[in-house]
């Protein structure tokens, strides 16, 4: 197998890595992650050879054949250009890797057939075996007892690793009581908790920029930075997923998960080095300086909100109560707005507010560090404003910076200038999905990007209390209407402080 960086950040680019001699087995292949993220990115890796001698299994309920399997991978992904002959070899020698079993998670007769595609797969030097769980979380549970029963019948020197989708549990009692089930089959080393905000480029290039660069540590902290903002606003609903987000609402699917990834990212201390351990042990103690949300906190502090029907682009939408397999009575959140306040040396006195949302104006994740105005106004007019600076995940990706600039001409006058950096235009090459970075990293064995056991249940451990209160009414569900930029509770939330929501 190939050298692998030990660190996501040492390379620039992963070009140099290639996964060799692998099976992957994907359960639960038949549902929409794998044709919107996973068989896109499989491909892609493929065509651009940095997999090498390898299957794919998908596992699943439904009746396909192999054949059957390969026409909806093919219809996954975009056409070849006509004509091209190198781009029609490389779809027809990935789908000839693609194999279908079918069967329930539970019948045993289903592992024994994968047991025997495994270990043939073995013999021909396809040693490295990954689980991918694309399953609703209920199926967790019996798979991995299943693939447990079967192990033990693999050839030897055979090298296994899981994949696990999130939400990693549905509070910190599930989390943890499921880490002791996985344990029972896969050490902690073989266990990848996916977080795909992790695999994002913009999202890497936090650290690189903090840690990469000696202008701006110096003055990372309370007595510079007045407050820090972070947006993920997408103009989508729920789509056809419904069911699951009944489950999960937007504290679980994004607040839990992705968002607080980009707090910790912008809020760590230093590693000692880019080694997964350092990164994940800094990361676990931004999430338990996070200040518990305690009763006095939950009214003023969190907002929950949902959608009604309303217009995105000129188009009208449903409300979420309309949408597929959603109660017309439900109350799940599809908003959130936080005020988080993270107690360390660094960071107290610093409040990071948080929102997340479907159905609003536009899709934009960004992160807004607010560094605080000069002490003294010597200039005229509105004088100086803050200085921000803009990490920009999606779209659009790369980060701008504003700095109070003078107005030509006889006037003292300041306007703020935009120093502004375009990944686009930037680099030659255009990143790649964050789906591709992080399997490619599985079959490798690099977890750097992966979230640690630790990290996942001190976000619950933040997020636990959030939910017991909500689940008791306080504070309220709010509403808006899809296509404004959320509840009138959010924008209450920022201006008693004196504050606004940066534009969506
Ligand atoms: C997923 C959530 O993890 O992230 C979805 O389950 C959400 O609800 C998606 O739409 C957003 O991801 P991205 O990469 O499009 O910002």
């Amino acid at each position: 197998m190939a050298t692998v960086a030990a660190n996501p950040f040492s390379d620039g680019r992963t070009d140099e890595k290639r996964a060799t001699g692998f099976t992957l087995v994907i359960f639960g292949v038949t549902g929409d992650l794998t044709r919107k993220k996973l068989v896109p990115a499989l491909f892609s890796l493929c065509a651009h050879s940095f997999l090498d001698r390898f299957s794919i299994v998908g596992f699943a309920r439904r009746a396909w054949t192999d054949d059957e399997f390969r026409s909806e991978a093919r219809s996954m992904l975009s056409s070849p250009e006509t004509g091209n002959p190198a781009e029609a070899e490389a779809l027809n020698s990935f789908l000839a890797r693609l194999g279908y079993l079918s069967s329930s998670f539970d019948d045993p007769k289903g592992y024994e057939n994968l047991l025997a595609v495994l270990s043939a797969g073995a013999a021909s030097g396809r040693k490295t075996i990954l689980y991918y769980l694309s399953t609703p979380p209920e199926s967790y549970q019996t798979i991995i007892e299943r693939i447990g029963a079967i192990r033990g019948r693999l050839p030897p020197g055979v090298d296994e690793r899981i994949v696990i989708e999130k939400p990693f549990g549905r509070g910190g009692e599930s989390a943890r009581a499921l880490d002791l089930f996985i344990h029972r089959f896969f050490t902690e080393d073989r266990i990848y908790r996916i977080d795909h905000y992790l695999g994002k480029d913009t999202v890497q290039n936090i650290l690189a920029f903090r840690f990469g660069n000696g202008l701006f540590e110096p003055i990372w902290n309370s007595r510079f930075i007045d407050r820090i903002e972070i947006t993920v606003a997408e103009t989508a609903g729920v789509g056809t997923r419904g069911g699951y987000y009944e489950s999960a609402g937007a504290l679980r699917d994004m607040i839990q998960n992705h968002l607080f990834q980009l707090l910790a990212l912008t809020a760590m201390e230093p590693p000692n080095d880019l080694a997964a351990e350092s990164i994940r042990a800094e990361k676990q103690k931004v999430f338990r300086a996070i200040q518990p949300f305690d009763r006095n906190r939950l009214s003023s502090d969190t907002v929950r909100a949902q959608y009604s029907a309303g217009t995105i682009d000129g188009v009208a939408v449903p409300g979420y109560r309309e949408e597929k397999g959603v109660a017309p009575e439900s109350p799940t959140e599809t908003y959130v707005a936080l005020k988080v306040m993270v107690n360390s040396w660094r960071w107290a006195g610093t409040p990071f507010y948080l929102r997340v949302g479907k159905r609003l104006p536009r899709r934009m994740s960004e992160i807004a560090v607010y560094f605080r105005k000069p002490p003294l106004g010597i200039f005229p007019g509105p004088g100086a404003a803050e200085n921000v600076l803009v990490f920009r995940i999606q779209p659009d990706d790369g980060f701008s910076l504003s700095v109070n600039t003078k107005i030509p001409g006889f006037s003292a006058a300041l306007r703020p200038a935009l120093m502004d950096f375009s990944y686009g235009s930037g680099f030659a090459d255009a990143p790649r999905d964050a789906y591709e970075r992080l399997i490619l990293d599985a079959l490798l064995g690099d977890p750097s990007l992966y979230t640690s056991s630790g990290e996942v249940e001190a976000c619950w451990d933040v997020i636990d209390p959030i939910l017991a209160s909500w689940e008791a009414g306080t504070p309220a569900l709010r509403s808006y209407p899809a296509g404004s930029a959320g509840p009138e509770a959010a924008r209450d939330l920022v201006a008693r402080e004196g504050r606004r929501w940066r534009k969506l």
